[in-house]
């Protein structure tokens, strides 16, 4: 479980752990892309503004996954407890 702050609203969601990020915004009425969910296409990319991410995707490489700065919602989780969203 993770919390992720949505830095347009000031929204706070809780993600539990049976959950998908992508998942837990659309039941918040937060509108994100997808198509695979399964980490394979990019399409639900969203820039992350603070928190460290957990990458489970297989989009990005590896230097950016160190840049810490955006990830994909259909999959990927936070190492942190919260993270904070440019949404
Ligand atoms: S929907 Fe394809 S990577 Fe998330």
């Amino acid at each position: 479980m993770f919390e992720v702050e949505l830095k347009d609203s000031g929204l706070v969601l809780t993600v539990p752990a049976d959950q998908t990020l992508l998942t837990t915004l659309r039941r918040a009425n937060v509108d994100v892309q997808s198509d695979c969910e399964e980490g394979l296409c990019g399409s639900c990319e969203v820039r992350v503004l603070d928190g460290e991410i957990d990458h489970r995707d297989v989009v990005l490489t590896k230097g950016e996954r160190q840049a810490n700065n955006r990830m994909m919602t259909c999959c990927s989780r936070a190492r942190s407890k919260k993270l904070v969203l440019a949404l």
